[in-house]
């Protein structure tokens, strides 16, 4: 298979993050001309450092929860490469506030962090899509990924905020995939990933003890993974070519998990 993404322009929300920057980086080594859209001067500077030397790289410092950032940084793009090819919603993650302690139940749970936990998650995908999104409608032809989850597959203990986010995200890409087919044309295709656990900067407190070892949690995790590991935060990569690809053009509105079989297990 030989997937050519030379002259392409991408777009990557939290591309400064574990999963968003080796996703950026294996785009931009192809050719891609990438634009990394982060929240922090501190991530935008981190962005930079570790892609600028390696191809054509843009870097914006933008809210995906703020229309007004998301719309000048669409304006900036544009006006640098003239088009938006690909899209990928990365930007997102659980919050240490929105996860509930062993000993909490659901009537315990902050509803501020809800709120914050599930405003980032789902609203930061729809508006981010919204805007970019906005304008392969007018070229007539786009591949917006979105990241889900195995929270949003079955219910996962600790995180009732995150996974009714990501279960968001699963039916707005259902929804978005029909509207921009039915609408703008065919070229137009919207998919989500849903990664299984890859340990990250976000999660490493709940799976990763001080001394390295792996947590109670982590250890459930991987007796329902059949393959027994975590994901390496570069095995989303040949999933996010293929989707972008044509050989991927009669693929839209599906929710495809990378995930060592966690959600295909039954646990006996
Ligand atoms: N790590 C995992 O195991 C795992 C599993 C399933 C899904 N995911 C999802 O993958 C995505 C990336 O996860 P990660 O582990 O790489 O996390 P990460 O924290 O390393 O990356 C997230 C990035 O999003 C950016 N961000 C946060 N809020 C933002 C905002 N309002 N505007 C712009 N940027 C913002 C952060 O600065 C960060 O760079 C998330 O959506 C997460 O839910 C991760």
């Amino acid at each position: 298979m030989n997937i050519d993404m030379k002259e392409k322009v991408a777009v990557i929300t939290g591309g400064a993050g574990v999963l968003g920057g080796s996703i950026s980086k294996s785009l931009i080594v192809e050719g891609v001309k990438v634009a990394v859209i982060t929240r922090s001067e501190e991530s935008l500077n981190k962005a930079t450092r570790e892609l600028s030397s390696l191809g054509e790289f843009l870097g914006i410092q933008s809210d995906v929860l703020n229309i007004e950032s998301l719309k000048t940084a669409r304006a900036e793009i544009l006006q640098k490469w003239g088009k938006i090819d690909i899209l990928v919603n990365v930007a997102g993650g659980n919050m240490p506030g929105a996860t509930l302690e062993k000993e909490q139940t659901i009537f315990d749970m902050k509803i501020d962090d809800f709120d914050k936990v599930t405003n980032l998650n789902l609203n930061g995908t729809i508006y981010s899509c919204l805007i970019f999104g906005e304008a392969m409608s007018k070229q007539k032809e786009g591949c917006i990924i979105n990241i889900s989850s195995m929270a949003s597959i079955s219910a996962i203990t600790r995180v009732p905020g995150y996974s009714v986010a990501k279960s968001g995200v699963d039916i707005f890409t259902k929804w978005l995939a029909m509207e921009m087919a039915m609408k703008f044309g065919e070229k137009i295709r919207v998919n989500a990933i849903a990664p299984g656990f890859f340990i990250g900067k976000q999660n490493e407190r709940v799976l990763l003890n001080e001394d390295g070892t792996y947590t109670d949690r982590s250890l459930k995790i991987l007796a329902h993974t059949p393959m027994g590991r975590f994901g390496d935060i570069n095995e989303l990569n040949g999933l996010i070519h293929f989707l972008c690809s044509e050989q991927a053009g009669f693929i839209t509105g599906s929710i495809i998990p990378v995930d060592g079989g966690f959600s295909s297990f039954s646990g006996i």
